[in-house]
């Protein structure tokens, strides 16, 4: 059989992508904690009816880029195309819907049948943050600021710019929507295929075509701003005024909407122009009616995902993996006693390795070969002493060392 190749758009993630990867979920969950949010893991496969209607019948994730079968039972079944859905389905299937406020972080694998480039999967990771139960616009900011500060916390909040928008509420954007159905169906026959299909189903998305043609008729489509109610208005004033009070610089783009179909107020993205045309880091916005929509209690949330792909490229260095410290017994005679110093290390949550045979040169080659950092040498005299010789594998200095102190020689 010819070998066997990863499933186009999914990768493996080996030395440093897997540490660019788990650095930047490890980062995240550290941060997130420290605003209150708590770790949840929901399963990776849901009944479809999760995300069918829930994120849009019209958005691209819906129509054409689920991973959905039927199981053996005959249960419609769908990977997970992102966390939310998922996240609102367990609150609401754990009882947790009169427990709020819950601040809940995730991270994992998400499963998107899109056309693969870079910083695009089709196997691709988020981070998130859903934080469901608050009204006010001081939530959606402090989401904001989290995901802010996690970017900071990697390194990168100086390559990526906060876009912020406001979708009103159902009133402004029912009045935004007819706006913007007349002006486009004026400019109809300029348009691409795929917007003037948009113009019935869901005229909002014209606004993120990359169709370089609908691009100029969009720069002069109506903003949402004269549309929105007074309330509208005044949540996007007061989300501004508490970006502001927590220190999160943004940029307003009225041509943010997002590909999903649950939000509602607030809409932003943290962008890059380091990734080419993937340059979406983090997205997210207000989505007060879908926990209704799944079946609960009408809930207000706000929350936002990150692609760890994506951040992962953005990181200017791998963090360094751990550097071992190589146990060397001189013969068979010794190995005993190595193997009870590479328990003691590893028990003091050093990374220790011992070669599972060869003499002392290929011990000490193999030592050199995987970077360690010292050697412990254990030989029959210095046994019999309690010693052991410790060998700095930079310097080339060495010295005798208490077998009962050599984990915390290296603390
Ligand atoms: P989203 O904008 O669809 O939002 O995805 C969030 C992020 O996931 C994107 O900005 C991007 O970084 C990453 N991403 C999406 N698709 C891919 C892909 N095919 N390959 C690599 N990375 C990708 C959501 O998923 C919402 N659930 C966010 C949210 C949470 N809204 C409220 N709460």
């Amino acid at each position: 059989m010819a070998a066997l190749q990863p499933v186009r758009g999914t990768r493996d993630l080996i030395g440093e992508d897997q540490r660019r990867h788990q650095h930047v979920i490890e980062t995240a969950r550290r941060v997130a904690e420290s605003y209150g949010f708590d770790p949840w893991t929901t399963p990776i496969f849901e009944d479809t009816r999760v995300f069918a209607r829930t994120l849009g019948e019209t958005s691209d994730v819906v129509t054409k880029e689920m991973y959905s079968f039927q199981d053996r039972g005959g249960d419609g079944i769908t990977l997970r195309p992102e966390g939310t859905a998922g996240v609102c389905r367990a609150l609401v299937s754990n009882g947790l819907t009169q427990s709020l406020p819950q601040k809940v972080f995730y991270a994992g694998p998400m499963f998107r049948y899109e056309r693969p480039q870079k910083g695009r999967y089709r196997q691709f990771h988020q981070i998130g943050l859903e934080l469901i139960g608050p009204a006010e616009p001081l939530a959606d900011a402090e989401a904001i600021a989290c995901g802010h500060a996690i970017l900071a916390a990697l390194g990168v909040a100086g390559q990526v710019v906060l876009e912020l928008n406001t979708l009103g509420d159902a009133e402004s954007r029912a009045a935004y929507r007819a706006a913007l159905v007349a002006y486009f169906t004026a400019h109809e026959a300029a348009l691409s295929a795929d917007s003037r299909e948009r113009l019935a189903r869901n005229p909002l998305r014209i606004l993120d075509s990359k169709d370089e043609g609908d691009r100029r008729i969009v720069a002069d489509a109506p903003t949402i701003v004269p549309f929105l109610t007074t309330a509208a208005a005044e949540f996007y004033a007061g989300l501004k005024r508490a970006l502001d009070a927590f220190g999160v610089p943004f940029v307003e783009n009225p041509r943010i909407v997002r590909g999903l179909d649950y939000y509602g107020h607030t809409a932003f993205e943290f962008v890059t122009t380091a990734l080419g045309a993937q340059g979406t880091v983090m997205g997210g916005g207000r989505y007060d009616g879908l926990i209704g929509e799944m079946g609960g209690p009408a809930t207000p949330a706000v929350g936002w995902a990150a692609g760890v792909e994506r951040l992962a490229m953005l990181l200017a260095e791998p963090p360094a993996a751990a550097v071992a410290i190589a146990v060397i017994p001189v013969d068979a005679a010794t190995e005993t006693a190595a193997i009870g110093v590479l328990q003691q290390l590893r028990a003091a949550g050093l990374r220790a390795e011992m070669a599972y045979r060869g003499n002392l040169k290929r011990r000490m080659e193999r030592a050199n070969r995987i970077g360690a950092r010292a050697a412990i040498i254990l030989g029959p005299d210095d046994l019999a002493a309690g010693v052991a010789q410790v060998k700095d594998l930079a310097s080339g200095s060495q010295l005798a060392v208490a077998l009962s102190a050599l984990a915390a020689h290296f603390a």
